[in-house]
């Protein structure tokens, strides 16, 4: 959690920090600040709050004012609270007791406590309750104030660095040096570099527009980066050499466009985004997993189980490949949420495969549970969005989801980008063990084609579920239903609608209700019922049925010329008809605009719901 970034060079330093701290907001955003070094001085402004609020601070008492085209270093950061609440004092970024160093931080230094009452007891003067401010008190105590070499500065830097427990990725400035540093233990780190200027972020997105290269950071690695050349040092400031990868994305793939919000761009972008996928993964009558994926048929022969691992929407997904792998491949397959995985026994052999499903590749719980795979030998596969991540580094193998970056905090292209990628390898899977003959596979990727053009049909059911929402949006509480490969779709609902509403919102397994859940519906409850017609299609009926007879609002999504649904629900959104394995790809469509909607009815903030953050980087 928590964006933090660096700049050097000649743009308008205030300008390039706000654009970058906008595109890490996603990473938490409940305050936020920058420092520019000039003419000897450390320069900050920060705040509780949203950006905004910082460019109104910044617009009303401009930080300070120099000459244009002048080189200047700078730093920013977006906070996600973990050590001390929300204030001004507590929001980043700190300063030494000299006001010789600024830095902000990512992540969590474990041993603060016991480093803050050593440091005061030698006289440092706090103005936080945060973790992060002990770096640079830890610092000054190792630097001397008016004059040090870069190369003391760097000794005490890996001095400081070997104290310091946790996880973290800094950036830090000093009027001392003429140079921006960047340091990476556990937490993402990316230095890039354009003409005669360079940035130093926790994400690629920051660099879009300025760099051309990027280093992806070690863990232990060091970076001094100044505005033509950048020098790498490991942990023991010994200096390392590193390739740089060309920066391929485009500012308009960062930007909004003519949408108003990232959310509803990226809804409307699944279509291309399978097709795009479809062109990827399928050539002639060959599945193509890509260049990451280095299983062999043998090794795929010998998977006796399979053990998907994730959070939230992604482990939602997961929980639709295990019908995939169960159904089509013929493995047996569990699907646990990782931050509960990691502190079970592992009991699983060599022969287990190990998928680890993740948008960001950063999600401490995630990454967290694919170590300790790796440490008991089991073989990993990472199913990603985001290249050069800390996953896509670690696993064995990996499989891109293509879905081009994903800025809204709720995860909706990445999802049926997840989706897609499980089916096709599930398919792989049982190509590899003879679990289905050609005309099969044949007839399955026929229809796979198909769902770009129907997903574009159903984006077309928006007003009707805008009108919808109208009707609901103050309904405190909402019930999801559904059943096989859709209760999944009613989890992922329900956590759409939750995280950017704030109406508690719960998905059930249908024939769950009668067990419990049931009690919850009165006539003021919203339930929406996934009932397409697949196998489990009567089953879903009889569950509607009895939700009603309860008194529930029923809205049903069901495939259209299903006239009976219209006779039981209050509202119906139809969907094309596909194959029983592909419905959850349609079904995520009107969920996702039905939480959107209303979400925007109730003036919610739709890309950045409070509380969270996009890439959760602590366990
Ligand atoms: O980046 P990941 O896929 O690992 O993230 C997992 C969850 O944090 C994420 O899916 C979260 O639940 C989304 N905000 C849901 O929309």
């Amino acid at each position: 959690m928590c964006g933090i970034v660096g700049y050097i060079g000649s743009r308008d330093i205030i300008s390039v920090l706000l654009v970058a701290l906008e595109r890490l907001e996603y990473r938490g955003y409940d305050s936020c600040g920058i420092a520019v070094s000039y003419q000897g001085r450390i320069f900050i402004k920060k705040t509780a709050g949203r950006l905004f609020k910082l460019k109104e601070i910044l617009n009303s008492s401009p930080l300070f004012s120099h000459e244009e085209g002048e080189t200047l270093i700078g730093i920013g950061h977006t906070r996600w609270a973990t050590h001390g609440k929300v204030s001004d004092e507590n929001a980043h970024p700190f300063l030494d007791c000299e006001k010789k160093l600024a830095i902000v931080h990512n992540g969590i230094i474990e041993n603060f406590q016991e480093l803050k009452e050593r440091l005061i007891n030698n006289g440092h003067k706090f103005e936080s309750e945060t973790d992060t401010e002990v770096i640079v008190h830890l610092l000054e105590e190792k630097i001397k104030k008016d004059h040090i070499s870069e190369k003391d500065f760097l000794k005490a830097l890996s001095e400081t660095l070997k104290e310091l427990k946790g996880s973290f990725a800094l950036c830090l400035i000093s009027p001392l040096f003429d140079f921006l540093i960047g340091i990476k233990k556990g937490s993402p780190l990316l230095c890039g570099i354009g003409k005669n200027e360079g940035m130093i972020a926790s994400d690629i997105l920051a660099l879009v527009g300025i760099c051309k290269k990027v280093y992806i950071m070690e863990d232990g690695e060091i970076c001094f980066l100044k505005k033509d050349k950048v020098n790498f040092y490991n942990e023991n400031g010994e200096k390392i050499e590193k390739d740089a990868q060309t920066l391929d994305l485009k500012v308009k793939e960062v930007s909004k466009g003519r949408y108003r919000h990232f959310m509803r761009k990226e809804i409307f972008e699944q279509p291309k985004i399978l097709t795009e996928n479809l062109e990827k993964r399928l050539y002639d009558k060959e599945i193509l997993l890509g260049e990451s994926f280095h299983l062999y048929p043998e090794d795929i022969k010998h998977i006796t189980n399979i053990v998907i691992q994730a959070c939230g929407t992604s482990y939602h997904a997961g929980l639709i490949g295990r019908d995939y792998f169960e159904r089509i491949s013929e493995i047996p397959t569990t699907v646990e949420i990782a931050s509960e995985l990691i502190s079970r026994p592992f009991l699983f052999n060599n022969n287990t495969l190990m998928i680890a499903i993740s948008q960001s590749g950063e999600t401490a719980d995630t990454l967290a549970a694919l170590r300790a795979a790796k440490e008991r030998k089991i073989k990993s596969l990472a199913i990603l969005n985001v290249k050069r991540s800390s996953m896509d580094r670690e696993a064995d193998n990996v499989i891109f989801i293509n879905a081009g970056p994903e800025i809204g905090v709720a995860s909706t292209k990445a999802y049926t980008a997840q989706i897609f990628n499980l089916f096709i390898l599930a398919l792989y899977f049982a190509l590899i063990r003879e679990k289905i003959n050609t005309e099969k596979l044949n007839n399955y990727l026929k229809e796979l084609k198909t769902i770009p053009e129907k997903i574009k049909k159903t984006l077309l059911l928006d007003k009707i579920i805008k009108r919808v929402a109208k009707k609901y949006y103050n309904s405190p509480h909402f019930v999801f239903l559904g059943r096989g490969i859709n209760y999944p779709s009613a989890l992922e609902g329900a956590l759409k609608l939750k995280e950017i509403s704030y109406i508690h919102a719960a998905g059930y397994p249908a024939g769950e209700m009668k067990h419990g859940p049931i009690s919850v519906i009165s006539e003021e409850t919203p339930v929406i019922c996934i009932c397409v017609k697949d196998s489990t299609y009567e089953k879903m009926i009889s569950n509607i049925m009895e939700a009603k007879a309860r008194g529930g609002r029923i809205i049903t999504i069901g495939n259209e010329n299903d006239k009976r649904l219209k006779e039981i629900s209050e509202d119906v959104f139809y969907l094309p008809a596909t194959i029983e394995f592909l419905t959850p790809l349609l079904v995520a469509i009107p969920l996702q605009l039905f939480a959107y909607h209303i979400a925007c009815l109730r003036g919610c903030d739709v890309d950045k719901p409070r509380h969270l953050a996009k890439s959760v980087t602590v366990l």
